[in-house]
């Protein structure tokens, strides 16, 4: 049975064209859904009288067993049947016969599609919900483990002023909250039924799409049925946050990468997460973190793929619009792959405190507040900067830090500088004057994590820690 193809086209449609519309083997993965928007509206049908209850129970019937066969990994895909759409119901025909042909009253392809989709979408979106939760949690663990490490901050990737390395890993669970809010915001406005648009002007049956929506549970039907069919926006959407989420894993990879060099050397990734090289024996390679930051560009690449072809489309269908599967299929695999690898390798990362100590002591990083005390002596910043950038082009000479200063020295060179100014300049002096709101002082981020660990259990509803791929 060729269900789309009819008297108006008289031969088979050519093989290789056949293999070239199909979407069939990549759209396999929305039986359930479809399954499940078909059960939705055969039960409307036969509620509103269109159909036959007997027609809507043997209907629904069949459709649980081709679910169940999908289920049992007995059902496979038919090219010659195109997409999952018309699979579902060729297969149906064979198991319940000509019955079979009611199920597609008052309902397009098109709106059948773009329900699919927003089902599809909606428990995606848990899951990424719960693993967005995990990567926060992750973040936090790292942040209450690390609370008593002091590492140079850095401007233009110099070492600028010291900070907390909490602080540091609780600036990340800021832009995943922010992320985890716009999954939310989205996960809104995504729960919303095209169908009973029909290809693109509603139907003439009595249908009631009101009916359907609450069937399937969600918020809001279309209001306009064109744009119920020609609507991509929540999976344009749904692109942009995994860029997004993506750039900010890819930030956090970056950093890893840097940290755990030989050069820093701040952190060690463990072993398992660390790959060997096939020929030099002494390295532990940051692969996940690597490919953390490797798979945000194909993130970015899907979405403006998809941006791309959506850009000049007409209203209302059209069959590019098929490209957006691959696209959002990939990225949702490649988002609950992320949120499954990384929060286990932040976790399981050890933090060399006596490398980054002996760092520490090795910097100017507290340039800046010296030049503020002395401006407390009188000086204006301006003269004080100066003074101070003298003073750093010495020691720097000398190859000594502001701790090994003598006092002869220092009225030799630069006298305007007393010695005892130098005295509260260490790094935890420094942090610990910063006791402002968001600022690096140990209370603060104490604070911060606090907050942070109430914004877990407030947004525990997902099951964060059962996150599974
Ligand atoms: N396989 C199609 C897609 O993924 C389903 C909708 C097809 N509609 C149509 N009128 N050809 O977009």
């Amino acid at each position: 049975m060729d269900m789309a193809r009819g008297p108006r086209l008289k031969t088979q449609l050519d093989e290789t064209a056949a293999r070239f519309t199909a979407s069939v083997f990549f759209d396999w993965r929305l039986l359930p859904f479809d399954v499940k928007g078909s059960i939705a509206h055969v039960t409307m049908l036969a509620e509103q009288q269109i159909i036959a209850n007997d027609d809507a129970k043997t209907i629904i019937a069949g459709l649980n067993q081709v679910l169940e066969e999908w289920q049992t990994g007995r059902l496979s895909p038919h090219l010659e049947w195109e997409d999952v759409h018309m699979n579902v119901e060729g297969r149906l025909n064979e198991i319940i016969g000509p019955v079979s042909g009611m199920l597609h009253t008052a309902r397009s392809r098109n709106d059948q599609v773009a329900l699919d989709m927003h089902l599809y979408m909606l428990e995606v979106g848990s899951r990424l919900k719960a693993g967005l939760h995990a990567l926060i949690a992750a973040m936090v663990q790292r942040a209450v483990e690390d609370l008593d490490v002091i590492i140079p901050g850095y401007t233009h990737m110099q070492a600028a002023q010291p900070i907390l390395l909490s602080h540091h890993w609780m600036a990340y669970k800021s832009m995943f909250v922010r992320d985890y809010d716009r999954l939310e915001q989205w996960y809104d406005r995504t729960s919303c039924s095209p169908l009973g648009a029909g290809a693109l002007s509603g139907t003439p049956y009595p249908t009631n799409p009101e009916r359907t929506r609450e069937l399937l549970g969600l918020k809001r039907v279309y209001d306009n049925s064109i744009d119920a069919v020609s609507d991509r926006d929540f999976l344009m959407e749904f692109l942009s946050w995994a860029s997004l989420t993506g750039i900010h894993m890819s930030r956090l990879a970056e950093e890893l990468v840097l940290w755990s060099s030989q050069e820093f050397g701040y952190i060690r990734i463990a072993d398992e997460y660390s790959t060997g090289s096939s020929i030099m024996p002494q390295k532990r390679n940051p692969d996940v973190a690597e490919l953390t930051r490797g798979k945000a560009g194909r993130v970015i690449g899907r979405m403006q793929g998809l941006l791309t072809t959506m850009k000049g489309l007409p209203l209302a269908y059209d069959s590019d619009m098929q490209e957006d599967k691959e696209a959002v299929f990939d990225v949702v695999d490649t988002m609950i792959s992320l949120l499954t690898v990384v929060p286990p390798m932040l976790t399981t990362l050890r933090v060399n405190r006596e490398r980054i100590l002996r760092r520490l002591g090795n910097d100017y990083t507290a340039a800046t507040d010296l030049a503020d005390l002395l401006v407390t002596k009188g000086m204006t910043f301006r003269e004080a900067h100066h003074l101070v950038g003298r003073l750093v082009s010495l020691l720097e000479a000398a190859g000594k830090g502001f701790q090994d200063v003598d006092a002869k020295w220092l009225k030799d060179v630069v006298p305007e500088i007393r010695p005892e100014w130098l005295k509260h300049l260490s790094p935890s002096d420094l942090v610990e004057k910063r006791t402002q709101p968001m600022a690096t002082a140990t209370s603060r981020v104490r604070e911060q994590i606090e907050e942070a660990q109430s914004w877990l259990m407030r947004h525990n509803d997902f099951g964060g820690e059962n996150f599974s791929p």
